[in-house]
C-alpha cells in the first residue's frame, strides 16, 4: 500500500466530515428549537406583550437599547429593565413618560415618544414578560 494521499480519500474526507457536521447541526437545531417554549413561557405572550413588541419595533428602541444582547450599545440593556425598576410596570412607564430630563453624566437622556396610556401598558408589559424568559442569566448583573 503506497502511503500517497489520494483524490479519492480527499473527497470521502469532505463527503464524512460534511455529513458528520451536518448532522451535529441539524441535532443542535431540534434541541434547541425543543428548549425554546419551556424558556420563553410563550404561553404568557398576550394582546398587551404583542402591543408592546410593535411599540418597541416602530419605535426603534434597539437602535439605541439592548434587549439579551443584542441591539445598539448606546443606552442600557432592557431585558432586566422590570426587575432593575423593582418589579414594577409602573415604573417604567413613569420613567418612559417623565423623559427627556436634563443633566445625565456623560450621555444624553432617552426622547420623549408620546405614547398613549394603552402602548405604554403594553411595552411594559413586554419587557415583564422578556425579564421571565430563560435566557441563561443574560444580562450577569442587575445593573445590565
Ligand atoms: C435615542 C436613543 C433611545 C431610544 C430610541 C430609546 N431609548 Fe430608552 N433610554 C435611552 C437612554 C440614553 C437612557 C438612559 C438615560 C435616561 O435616563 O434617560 C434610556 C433609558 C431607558 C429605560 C430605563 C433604563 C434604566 O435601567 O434606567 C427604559 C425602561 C427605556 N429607556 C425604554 C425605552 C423604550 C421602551 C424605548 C422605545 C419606545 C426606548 N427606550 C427607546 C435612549 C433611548
Amino acid at each position: 500500500m503506497s502511503g500517497a494521499f489520494t483524490k479519492t480519500m480527499a473527497r470521502n474526507i469532505f463527503y464524512g466530515g460534511s455529513a458528520f457536521f451536518i448532522f451535529i447541526f441539524i441535532a443542535l437545531t431540534f434541541d434547541t428549537v425543543g428548549a425554546l417554549p419551556e424558556r420563553d413561557h410563550r404561553e404568557n405572550i398576550n394582546e398587551q406583550v404583542i402591543l408592546g413588541k410593535r411599540v418597541w419595533e416602530n419605535n426603534n428602541c434597539v437602535g439605541c437599547h439592548t434587549l439579551m444582547g443584542e441591539g445598539a450599545y448606546f443606552a442600557p440593556e432592557l431585558a432586566n429593565v422590570y426587575n432593575r425598576f423593582g418589579n414594577s410596570k409602573e415604573a417604567i412607564i413613569g420613567f418612559i413618560k417623565s423623559r427627556p430630563v436634563d443633566g445625565i453624566p456623560g450621555r444624553r437622556s432617552m426622547p420623549q415618544f408620546n405614547l398613549s396610556d394603552e402602548e405604554l401598558e403594553g411595552v411594559a408589559e413586554f419587557l415583564k414578560w422578556t425579564s421571565e424568559v430563560d435566557d441563561a442569566n443574560w444580562p450577569p448583573n442587575i445593573q445590565g
